[in-house]
């Protein structure tokens, strides 16, 4: 199986437990939403298309706060939004999907740390946006999950960019408007727990091989051994994000 289709595998089976678990995608979402209205708040928002929409965390948002006509969506795994039946919908891999034309917006939460090609993704996602319009953009930075790093997972997304390396990828003639990165941990009672946050949020689909026992359990007391504190262990994330506007 490619990584592609494990990826894809491993999001089907997260949606259903994905918005009850994935507290710092939802956060993360939201502040996506208000950076790009701080910008962008008297700009003609009506033609936007997102890539990665999941469950719709972040299109929910969009909805209740951006006045838009025409949106386009795009997702490698997920089904369509109940709450959003108008929308057009173009399932697929965005690393080869045809885009649609003079956006007024393009965005993307939680997704672009999946792209085997970043700088070739925000290129074309670039090139779709019409003069004078507007992306927002969140990834994960390169000290993302770093309890995972340090106990050499190997299921780390593929593209991890800092802030300043997103921006860095914007294409001549685009203004940043808005870069940052911050962490945030979550604390789970056991390393199991940490397992079942990764699964139930879809993001363990990098995973190349089932675990046996003994790989779960020196897992589980390395885990402790290294980050337990008080009884409880840490689970760190690092949003990065960036919202720019095309000249
Ligand atoms: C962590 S979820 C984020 C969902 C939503 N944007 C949010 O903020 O909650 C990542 C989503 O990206 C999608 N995805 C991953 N790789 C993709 C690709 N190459 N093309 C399109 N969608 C992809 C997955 O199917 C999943 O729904």
């Amino acid at each position: 199986m490619t990584a592609a289709a494990r990826v894809q595998r491993s999001f089907r089976r997260g949606f259903a437990t994905y918005d009850d678990s994935a507290l710092v995608q939802k956060a993360i979402a939201r502040g996506l939403i208000r950076r790009l209205l701080r910008h962008a708040a008297d700009a003609r928002l009506t033609r936007v298309f997102e890539t990665g929409y999941g469950t719709g965390q972040l299109t929910r948002l969009m909805l209740q706060r951006l006045p838009i006509e025409t949106l386009h969506l795009n997702d490698l795994a997920a089904p369509p939004l109940p709450f959003a039946p108008q929308a057009d919908y173009r399932p697929g891999d965005i690393e080869t999907l045809a885009l649609p034309p003079d956006l007024d917006l393009v965005i993307s939460a939680s997704m672009i740390q999946w792209i085997a090609d970043p700088q070739g993704l925000i290129k074309r996602l670039c090139e779709a946006v019409r003069p004078g319009g507007w992306l927002a953009l969140s990834g994960f930075g390169p000290d993302h999950f770093p309890e995972l790093q340090t106990l050499g997972s190997q299921a780390a997304a593929p593209s991890l960019l800092s802030a300043a390396a997103m921006a860095n990828l914007l294409p001549s003639g685009w203004t940043l408007q808005e870069s940052g990165s911050r962490t945030r941990s979550l604390c789970f009672a056991t390393p199991r727990e940490v397992l079942r946050h990764l699964r139930d949020t879809g993001v363990n689909g990098r995973a190349s091989r089932p675990w046996t026992r003994r790989d779960l359990d020196a897992f589980c007391h390395e885990y402790n051994a290294r980050f337990g504190q008080s009884g409880r262990v840490p689970l760190t994330y690092q949003p990065a994000w960036l919202i720019a506007r095309k000249a």
